[in-house]
């Protein structure tokens, strides 16, 4: 088991190695048994950590707030248009100041082209652990959740098919870095993945080729298609989420023609009676119901939303522990 976390940036899970994210999950388990238990985790007295956000939360945000207070430490919210950050002050200060008041620095950045080049700055200059919140690439928060919450309701995930399907949405051109982090991750943990999006939602070619060097390492298999139907075959996960077609045009437009033409990629009864009877319905939230998913479905016996997003907390915990208390 590995210890040695503590100092560690949090930006990608590529970036940690199989032995820290068994360590990050065996931590969350035992956080997670003790606040059932109703048990003080004193871990992080006294430790203060920074939240800036350039773009909404519910679940990073709260997750991380009421966390790292039920470990005895504080959390600032920064919201950044409220910073020097909106008159020009760059990456650098505000990293080497931050660092000097206190013990980590976690930041939101979804920016296309910027976000994760932002927090890769704050890391060069910090002396204290940065913790990725979601930018433009990545959001391992989410990803190291879901992985938790599926290892619950499976015990073993190897083998088990996880299917990431695209759903169409229009609230908002949404990062696609929720199913970047995903097929990136299940993997490494022996999972049949299935990435499933119409042309025109790819993910960048190097995130699909280090996933293949995930699976091929890790015994796992990565399976890309067009055909929503495959996807949902015989699935013990299916993970319908909208992402925005960031790769093939980085405009910020909600809604473009490619987006109405796949109207139909909704996760519906009809599909879920593809998959494996005991599938389970994840989503990161916020849902775009209605047109991400029916409500039959987000609502009925197979979603796991809710476990889904009550393990934000106890993971985010374990890496605020372990990178900013630990050993
Ligand atoms: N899944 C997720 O990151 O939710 P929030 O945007 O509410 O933080």
């Amino acid at each position: 088991m590995k210890t040695e976390l503590r100092g560690k940036h949090f930006i990608t899970l590529e970036d940690w190695s199989r032995e820290d994210i068994d360590t990050l999950l065996n931590v969350s388990m035992e956080l997670k048994r003790q606040f059932a238990m109703g048990l003080d985790t004193p871990y992080l007295t006294n430790k203060t950590m920074f939240l800036m956000f350039f773009e909404e939360s519910t679940r990073t945000r709260n997750s991380m707030e009421a966390g790292i207070a039920q470990l005895g430490g504080h959390a600032n919210y920064l919201d950044t248009s409220q910073m020097q950050i909106a008159h020009g002050e760059v990456a650098k200060d505000t990293a080497i100041i931050l660092s000097r008041f206190g013990h980590a620095i976690a930041c939101r950045n979804c920016f296309w082209g910027i976000g994760n080049k932002y927090l890769n700055d704050l890391a060069k200059w910090a002396s204290v652990p940065v913790i990725n919140m979601q930018d433009d690439l990545f959001h391992p928060l989410q990803a190291i959740a879901d992985l938790m919450t599926m290892k619950e309701k499976s015990g073993i995930v190897r083998r088990k098919k996880v299917s990431i399907i695209w759903a169409y949405a229009d609230t908002h051109k949404k990062p696609i870095s929720v199913p970047v982090s995903q097929v990136l991750l299940f993997p490494r943990y022996g999972m049949d993945v299935t990435l499933a999006h119409p042309k025109g939602y790819e993910l960048p070619q190097w995130v699909i080729d280090k996933a293949r060097i995930n699976a091929e390492n890790r015994g796992g298999t990565l399976t890309i298609t067009n055909d929503e139907k495959e996807a949902y075959e015989g699935a013990d996960y299916v993970i319908p989420k909208n992402w925005g077609n960031w790769v093939t045009n980085p405009g910020k437009d909600v809604v473009d023609d490619l987006l109405t033409a796949n109207k139909s990629w909704k996760c519906t009864e009809e599909k879920m009676a593809l998959a494996h009877r005991n599938v389970k319905y994840m989503h990161a939230l916020p849902a775009d119901r209605k047109n991400e998913v029916e409500d039959s479905v987000i609502d009925g016996f197979h979603s796991i939303i809710y476990d889904e997003a009550e393990n934000r907390i106890h993971t985010s915990k374990a890496i605020m522990q372990l990178t900013m208390g630990g050993k």
